[in-house]
């Protein structure tokens, strides 16, 4: 097991830049989760980590060892690809056993390797099977057996669910939980997918644009999100992201006014020297309650049930796009109908012209008595 300690680390290929000069550091045994839409930067970090790219500048340190320019096999690392990647002539057996014959090891450590990788992943019945004989999801639990039979300080994987069907990735998350509390490992776990990244990490690292724009525990970064790019990465559906002019700076917040000119009280931060600029109010689907006399308003243009609850698309007005209102599951709406919301201040998220959040004013202490 090892703490990974990445320094200034930045990649280019050409004139793009993948990965601008980036810090991160991720602790021994920790479960960090890099997402972010297609694009971003989070393979190219993940491959220079595993020394499959080589790092235009920076340092990565696994386990306090500079391995900058140390080859992949001697980093102590294994990595899981999306498309498994196993040998098609090699029976399941052989596809585990490989990493450790081609290491050298002796034939009864590598039987007993094997065997003790293949139990973990519910394998052991599969073991003279081809992978064409086998389904998708069992494919992917061979290719992380042939990962972590290695014992690697660190486990690297690169969207390993992506190919899979829906039900089969909830099920390969539990695995996953339940493989990192086996192994104690540090594993990072590449996602684009946000729920994936929310059920499995410890902490998750949001990228944008390659840059890595947000770190911190799921629920921390879903509630405060620090960047506009953030709020549109994480939660779904997502934030509502509406265009609106810093109004007022008040004792306990700021005034906004929306472009159709309702006022929103928020409990966002600013300075005076803000007044009269543009910024964006984004709102998550749950924290808008219905209040007749709220400054959000809209005709029901979607109406989706889910069951627990029930999603209503509200038209959009304007330069206002479609808003997203969170419902209970037993309300119903009709087509058309016009509904109405306000927000709690300390729910309204405020994002200044170039993306970063205002800070919040702390909510009002409970009385002394
Ligand atoms: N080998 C490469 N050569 C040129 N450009 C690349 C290469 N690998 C990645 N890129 C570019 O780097 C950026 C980040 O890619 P990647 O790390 O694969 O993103 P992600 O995994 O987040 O989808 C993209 O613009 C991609 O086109
Ligand atoms: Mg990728």
């Amino acid at each position: 097991m090892a703490a990974v300690d990445i320094a200034g680390l930045g990649k280019r290929f050409g004139e793009t830049i993948a990965l601008s000069p980036s810090d991160l550091q991720i602790a021994d045994g920790e479960f960090v989760v890099l997402v972010g839409p297609s694009g971003c930067g989070k393979s190219t970090l993940l491959r220079m980590i595993a020394g499959l790219e080589s790092a235009s500048e920076g340092r990565i340190l696994i386990g306090g060892r500079d391995v900058t320019d140390v080859p992949p096999a001697e980093r102590g690392v294994a990595m899981v690809f999306q498309s498994y990647a196993l040998y098609p002539h090699l029976t399941v057996a052989g596809n585990i056993a490989f990493p450790l014959k081609v290491a050298g090891l002796l034939k009864r450590e590598i039987a007993e390797r094997v065997a003790e990788a293949a139990a973990m992943l519910d394998l052991t019945d599969l073991l003279d099977r081809r992978p064409r004989a086998l389904s998708g999801g069992q494919r992917q639990r061979v290719s992380i057996a042939r990962a972590i039979v290695r014992r690697p300080q660190v486990l690297l994987l690169d969207e390993p669910l992506s190919n899979l069907d829906t039900s089969l990735r909830a099920r390969m998350r539990h695995e996953f939980a339940r493989l990192h509390q086996q192994l104690g490992a540090t594993m990072i776990y590449v996602t684009h997918d946000q729920l994936e990244a929310m059920t499995l990490a410890n902490r998750i690292v949001v990228m944008s644009a390659g840059r890595i724009e947000q770190v911190g525990a799921p629920i921390d970064v879903y509630r405060r999100p620090a960047s506009i790019a953030v709020a549109a990465a994480i939660g779904s559906p997502g934030m509502n992201l509406l265009p609106a002019m810093l109004a007022a700076v008040t004792p306990t917040g700021t005034t906004l006014r929306l472009s159709d000119g309702a006022l929103v009280t928020t409990a966002a931060q600013a300075s005076v020297d803000d007044v009269g600029t543009a910024v964006t109010l984004g709102v998550r689907p749950e924290h808008l309650v219905p209040d007749e006399d709220g400054p959000f308003a809209g005709a029901v243009e979607l109406f989706e049930r889910l069951g627990p609850l029930s999603f209503a698309h509200l038209g959009a007005r304007g330069d206002v796009d479609t808003i997203v209102a969170q419902l209970p599951g037993d309300r119903s709406v009709t087509l058309g109908e016009v509904l109405h919301f306000s927000i709690a201040p300390h729910d309204a998220h405020v994002f200044a012209a170039d993306g970063r959040a205002y800070p919040l004013t702390p909510p009002p202490s409970s009385p002394v008595r």
